[in-house]
Order: C-alpha cells, then sequence, then structure tokens
C-alpha cells in the first residue's frame, strides 16, 4: 500500500525543507520511487510560468518521476505571510478538496509523496482549517522537525501536545541545529526525548555550506520506519 508522509515543523525556518529533501534522497537510495509536494507556498517569486518557490521547485527537481509544477505546488502566493491572508489578497480560499486531489494523482505515479507543510502545525489555511485539518484529511503520518535553538522545548512540547490531541499518527522527531550558536544543544535534545514519547529517529548538527549532502545519511532511521510502516501496509 502507498503512503506518503508529512514533515512539519516547530516553526518557519527550522528545516522541514532540509529534512523532506535529505529523506527523498535516503527513500530514493531504499528503492522507491519518491515524490516531494510542497501544497500551499507563501512569498513565492514571479516567473514565466508562474508564481513559483523554491522549496517547490526543490522538491520538485528532487522528485523521482518528472512532474508539472502545479503538482508539486498546486497553491503559490506572492505575499510572504500566513496562506489564509495571503490567499486573501487575490480572492481565494484554499481548498482542502483541491490539494487532496493533487496529492491523490501524486501518489498513483510514486510509491511515497513526502509532504513539505507551511510554518509550524496551527497555521490557518482559510477560515476553517489549519495545516493540522490538512494532514487528517489527506490521512498522512507526520514526522516533527525541531529547529534546536532557545525556545524550543517549548515550542515542540506544545507541538507534540496538538498532533496527539488531533489524533495524528507521529513518526518519530528530528533534531536539527538551526543555530550555530546554541550552546546546549546536549541538553536539550536530552530534554526533549524524555518529554516526548514518539521516537528522535535523526539528528542533524549545524550544517557549514556544502554540508546538506551529508543529511541523507543522517536520516536512516526516518527511512527505516517509513519503509517498516509500507511492508505492513502491502
Ligand atoms: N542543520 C542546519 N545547519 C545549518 N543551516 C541549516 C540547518 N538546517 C537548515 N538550515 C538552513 O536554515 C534555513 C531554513 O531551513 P529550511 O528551508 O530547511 O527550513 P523550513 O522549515 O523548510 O523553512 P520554511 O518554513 O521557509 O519552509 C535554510 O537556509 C537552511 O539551509
Ligand atoms: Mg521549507
Amino acid at each position: 500500500m502507498r503512503e506518503g508522509l508529512f514533515v512539519t515543523g516547530t516553526d518557519t525556518g527550522v528545516g522541514k525543507t532540509t529534512v523532506a529533501l535529505a529523506l527523498i534522497d535516503g527513500l530514493k537510495e531504499a528503492g522507491l520511487r519518491v515524490a516531494g509536494m510542497k501544497p500551499i507556498a507563501t512569498g513565492c517569486v514571479r516567473t514565466a510560468e508562474g508564481l513559483k518557490n523554491a522549496d517547490g521547485l526543490a522538491l520538485l527537481e528532487r522528485s523521482s518521476v518528472p512532474l508539472p509544477y502545479a503538482s508539486v505546488n498546486p497553491y503559490a502566493f506572492e505575499p510572504p505571510v500566513a496562506p489564509h491572508l495571503a490567499a486573501t489578497t487575490v480572492d481565494t480560499e484554499i481548498s482542502l478538496g483541491a490539494v487532496s486531489d493533487v496529492y491523490r494523482e501524486l501518489l498513483q505515479q510514486v510509491d511515497c509523496v513526502v509532504v513539505e507543510g507551511i510554518g509550524g502545525w496551527r497555521v490557518p489555511l482559510n477560515h476553517q482549517a489549519f495545516v493540522s485539518t490538512l494532514v487528517r484529511y489527506l490521512g498522512l503520518p507526520a514526522l516533527l522537525v525541531v529547529g534546536v535553538r532557545l525556545g524550543c522545548i517549548n515550542h515542540a512540547l506544545l507541538t507534540v501536545e496538538a498532533i496527539e490531541r488531533d489524533e495524528v499518527k507521529m513518526l518519530g522527531w528530528v533534531a536539527n541545529q538551526v543555530d550555530v550558536d546554541y550552546r546546549y544543544v546536549e541538553a536539550t535534545v536530552t530534554s526533549l526525548e524524555r518529554f516526548i514519547e514518539a521516537p528522535l529517529l535523526g539528528r542533524i548538527p549545524y550544517l557549514r555550506p556544502g554540508e546538506e549532502n551529508t543529511v541523507p545519511s543522517l536520516l536512516g532511521e526516518v527511512v527505516r520506519t517509513v519503509l517498516e510502516r509500507q511492508t505492513v501496509r502491502l
């Protein structure tokens, strides 16, 4: 049985794309056909073929099959603001059904779709729905990327609490050191491991330029977890 997974984070800029891209590589290495998806993006740039987003383009480029941009990023907005506000500027309402249709079509073409969220778990998409609502609607398990820096314990624990309350399966979490100057990485990760029931599936140190290609080898546990679920569901 084919299944995707949803990469969420403790905030914007915590490493969701970094993890999603490396995970696509890891899953491809394990023999799966994989597509990336960024259903909703804001802060997009105008191109001759319409609005595009760096995350969408990177996910598209890593995907196993050639895809039209709109299949990877169906909702692309220009203002760099929360999606429900960006949508309002162009009189659009984000439809979960429309995202789901695109997602299901992608899943016909590959074994696994790695879906990247926007911002964190409770970011509004319209006046009724949040990112969390979309994850439930798509029926996806979630992988949480914790951007390890000051304040992340609160963000991580509140996010885990919300994921559990929303009854979404949490595959585990990845600790990603985004702040080179943060001196309490070990203590913070140990602390989070005590508080979070779901497993710590990967640790990414602060990456110097050019070190992004080391990330897939750090996500072996995530790849194994995804493969196990796919096998069980076969
Ligand atoms: N471990 C790391 N070490 C150094 N830089 C990192 C690390 N992880 C991510 N970054 C950098 O931090 C920035 C944000 O990372 P990334 O784009 O993966 O976050 P995101 O959660 O996907 O952000 P967005 O909310 O915009 O989608 C990028 O410039 C990325 O290269
Ligand atoms: Mg991103």
